[in-house]
C-alpha cells in the first residue's frame, strides 16, 4: 500500500483514479476530515419543517443529525447522540414531536436540544451542560443544508449568486411531492463521478438520451440551444449562467453553479413523453423546453424543469457504500391527484437512477479487480475529471 502522498503524486492527469482511492480506509478517513464533514449537504426543503416540532434525520458517513423546527420558529440542527451514554436519540426518519426521548434510559430533550428530564441522577447533576451538541444548519432560498462541523464553509456567495435563478423557479414556495432513497454498494466517488458525466448516457439511458441534448455534437447542440434561448425570452425566463463550481471555489467558500440546457424539441419537461407533469413554476409563463442544472457544493445537484425540480444528494455511508437521495419538488400549491401524479412525476429519474445504480455497482466490481488500472477520460468526461482533480487538491490541502 502506498501512502496517500505517494498515491496523489502518482495519479496520472486525465486518467481515472487509482484503485486505492476507492478501497483504502485511510483515504476514506482523510476524505471524511477534509471533504465530507467540511461541506454542506442538502437535507430537505423548508416546507418539510413548516410546523414547530417537524423534524427530519440526515444520516451521512456514520454521523446522524436531527433537524427540527423549534417552538420559536428556529431551525435547529443537533447531533443525534445522547449526552448520557451516546445512544442515537431519534430513531425515526422524520415526523413531528414535542420532545426527543432517548430510547435507552429515557433522557429527554426539548426542541432546542436542552436536557429536560433525566431520572435518578444525583442532586448536583448539571443538566444545563448536557444539551445535545449542535451541527450547522443553513437555509438557502428554501433549501435546508446541514454541515457536520462548527466552522463550515461560507454560503454567502452561493446565496447571492443563485438568488436570481432560484427566484425564477420560486424555490422558497416549493414542496416535496416525493422522495426516494437508493443505496448503492460502491464508493461515494464512483456514484458522483457517474452523475458528473454523460458519456454513458447514450449507451445506458435510452429514456434520458431521447430528451436531453447533452450528448449532441457542439454544432447541433448550439442550434437547439439557440432555439431554446429564443423561447426562454418568450416564456419570461431569464438567461443566466453562474459558474463557481467546487473546482473554482476559493478557500472558505462552497462551490455552486447554474446553467440551462435545451431539451429536444418535443419535450416540454423531464417526463416519459415530454408532456407536462405539474403546474408551471415561479416566473415561467410557458414551457421553454429547457432543463437547468444547479450545483450546490460537492454532494447536492438539481435538475430544474419548467414544472418540477429533481434534487439529487449523494453521500457516503462508509468507504464501500454510498446513498443517493432524490427529492421531487413541485409548486407548493399543487395538489396531488389533481395537478400532478407521483408516478408520472418520478418516472424518468427513477428509471434513470435504477440503471445508474447498476452501472455504478458494475464499475465498482471492476475497479476492485487486480486487473483494474486507471483509464483515460473522454472529452465528454471533463466535469468528472475536474471533480476528481478537486478531490485530489482537497486531500492534499
Ligand atoms: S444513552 Fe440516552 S438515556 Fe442513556
Ligand atoms: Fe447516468
Amino acid at each position: 500500500m502506498r501512502s496517500i502522498e505517494q498515491l496523489i503524486a502518482n495519479q496520472q492527469s486525465g486518467y481515472s483514479l487509482d484503485q486505492q482511492f476507492y478501497t483504502d480506509p485511510a483515504v476514506y478517513a482523510l476524505e471524511l476530515e477534509r471533504i465530507i464533514y467540511q461541506n454542506w449537504i442538502l437535507a430537505g426543503h423548508v416546507s418539510q419543517f413548516a410546523e414547530s416540532g417537524d423534524f427530519r434525520v440526515l444520516n451521512v458517513a456514520g454521523e446522524s443529525a436531527i433537524i427540527v423546527r423549534s417552538q420559536d420558529g428556529e431551525l435547529n440542527g443537533f447531533a443525534n447522540v445522547c449526552r448520557h451514554r451516546g445512544s442515537l436519540v431519534c430513531l425515526d426518519d422524520n415526523g413531528n414531536t414535542e420532545k426527543f426521548s432517548c430510547p435507552y434510559h429515557g433522557w429527554m430533550y426539548d426542541l432546542d436540544g436542552k436536557l429536560i428530564a433525566a431520572r435518578n441522577m444525583p442532586d448536583d447533576f448539571d443538566r444545563e451542560s448536557r444539551s445535545l451538541k449542535r451541527v450547522s444548519v443553513e437555509v438557502v432560498h428554501g433549501l435546508v443544508f446541514v454541515c457536520f462541523t462548527d466552522k463550515p464553509l461560507s454560503l454567502e456567495s452561493c446565496r447571492r449568486d443563485l438568488a436570481e435563478p432560484m427566484a425564477m423557479f420560486d424555490f422558497e414556495s416549493l414542496k416535496v411531492a416525493a422522495q426516494k432513497t437508493y443505496d448503492i454498494p460502491a464508493n461515494w466517488k464512483l456514484s458522483i463521478e457517474n452523475y458528473q458525466e454523460c458519456y454513458h448516457c447514450a449507451t445506458a439511458h435510452p429514456e434520458y438520451a431521447r430528451m436531453h441534448t447533452l450528448m449532441l455534437g457542439q454544432d447541433r447542440r448550439a442550434r437547439v440551444q439557440q432555439h431554446m434561448q429564443e423561447r426562454m425570452a418568450a416564456c419570461g425566463v431569464r438567461d443566466i449562467n453562474v459558474d463557481f463550481t467546487d473546482a473554482a471555489a476559493p478557500p472558505g467558500e462552497m462551490g455552486y453553479a447554474y446553467s440551462r440546457t435545451a431539451l429536444f424539441e418535443k419535450y416540454k419537461t423531464g417526463s416519459k413523453d415530454g408532456s407536462p407533469v405539474a403546474p408551471l413554476l415561479g416566473e415561467f409563463t410557458d414551457y421553454d423546453h429547457g432543463g437547468s442544472d444547479f450545483n450546490f457544493g460537492p454532494f447536492s445537484f438539481m435538475l430544474a424543469y419548467s414544472d418540477h425540480i429533481v434534487a439529487y444528494v449523494f453521500t457516503p455511508i462508509d468507504h464501500t457504500n454510498s446513498r443517493c437521495e432524490i427529492y421531487w419538488m413541485v409548486r407548493g400549491d399543487a395538489v396531488e391527484g389533481k395537478d400532478y401524479d407521483v408516478d408520472e412525476l418520478t418516472w424518468l429519474w427513477d428509471v434513470t437512477t435504477i440503471s445508474d445504480k447498476e452501472i455504478i455497482v458494475n464499475n465498482s466490481k471492476g475497479v476492485h479487480s487486480k486487473y483494474y488500472e486507471p483509464g483515460p477520460f473522454s472529452e465528454m468526461e471533463k466535469e468528472e475529471r475536474s471533480y476528481i482533480e478537486w478531490i485530489l487538491r482537497e486531500l492534499q490541502a
